[in-house]
């Protein structure tokens, strides 16, 4: 079978390529080769390759300057994954695409079904819920995939760059009032290979599913262990308040019921997927 995978030099995509399946043919571009926000070039390679699914991992996913960048954060959320809904129902292709716990406002005091209403607070939060809603509206054969905060040794993560404030600094602060759930690039990478493995043996689960690790931790404690673990000696001090752009939602923990419900997906754990990634990064920094 053949998967195009648009986006793939991201975390995501990086980490899909790494997790290589023998039955599975990945034609993969990355920004530079194909822009998601390109018509023209999509319909061209769409053409080309022919694909049995497009998998969609591209993203602009810098939250702070999407603040300031709003036409670039829309085109690429929204408009990219619009083109390729329309394309994948011209072609009858399903289309996986990627999403985030940053469509809801985090004001709930326990996890997020995909059923709850969405309302993000920042404009990314608000790109990445336009895009779902472009998806749902342009093509019946989508899943879209919700994860939060994701982590890996390579792009911009929370794990690489306090790696690298630890070379800088020995003392940090870290907020403690925002809560979420860390999930490795390679355990998503896991589960969309079984999703796409359930797609091919005749199953249609369209719709929305929510996929992160099992344990909601806030961004300090997260921190915490991330230095235990490097075993750095980085004083970290818990705050309230971090000088930011964009509004970050307090209580971001996605419910994965439905998704193991489906497609037998169990939540991993962020503390097993931590250690490789952590001894990665100081082996090559
Ligand atoms: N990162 C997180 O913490 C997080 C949390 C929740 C949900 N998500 C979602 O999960 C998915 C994967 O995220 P990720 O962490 O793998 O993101 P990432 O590492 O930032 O990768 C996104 C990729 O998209 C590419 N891209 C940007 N604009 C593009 C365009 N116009 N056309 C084609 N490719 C373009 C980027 O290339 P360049 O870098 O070369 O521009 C990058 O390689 C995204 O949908 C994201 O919204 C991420």
């Amino acid at each position: 079978m053949k998967v195009l995978l648009i986006g793939a030099n991201g975390q995501v995509g990086q980490a899909f390529l790494n997790d290589k399946k023998q039955h599975i043919i990945v034609h993969a571009y990355d920004h530079a080769s194909l822009d998601v926000t390109n018509y023209a070039l999509l319909e061209k390679t769409f053409l080309e390759k022919s694909p049995d699914l497009v998998l969609n991992t591209s993203a602009y996913t810098n939250v702070d300057k999407a603040e300031k960048e709003k036409e670039q954060a829309f085109k690429v959320n929204c408009t990219g994954p619009e083109n390729l809904a329309k394309l994948c129902a011209k072609a009858n292709t399903p289309l996986i695409h990627l999403s985030t716990d940053y469509v809801f406002s985090g004001e709930k005091k326990e996890s997020y079904l995909e059923t709850d209403e969405t309302y993000p607070i920042n404009y990314y939060g608000y790109t990445k819920r336009e895009g779902e809603r472009a998806i749902q509206n342009s093509h019946k054969q989508h899943l879209i995939l919700r994860v939060s905060a994701v982590f890996s040794a390579i792009k911009i993560n929370f794990v690489k760059t306090l790696l690298r404030l630890a070379k800088e600094h020995s003392s940090l602060s870290v907020v403690n009032n925002q809560i979420t759930c860390p999930t490795a690039a390679l355990d998503i990478a896991k589960a969309l290979h079984q999703i796409i493995q359930a797609i091919f043996l005749g199953e249609t689960p369209w719709g929305i599913y929510h996929f992160c690790s099992a344990e909601a931790v806030s961004w300090y404690n997260f921190a915490k262990t991330i230095f235990e673990a490097a075993k750095l000696p980085i004083e970290i001090t818990a705050t309230d308040h971090y000088p930011c752009l964009a509004k970050r939602p307090a209580f971001s923990v996605l419910n994965c019921k439905k998704i193991h419900d489906h497609f037998s997906l169990t939540q991993p754990l962020w503390r097993t997927s931590l250690p490789s990634i952590i001894n990665t990064l100081l082996r090559d920094t």
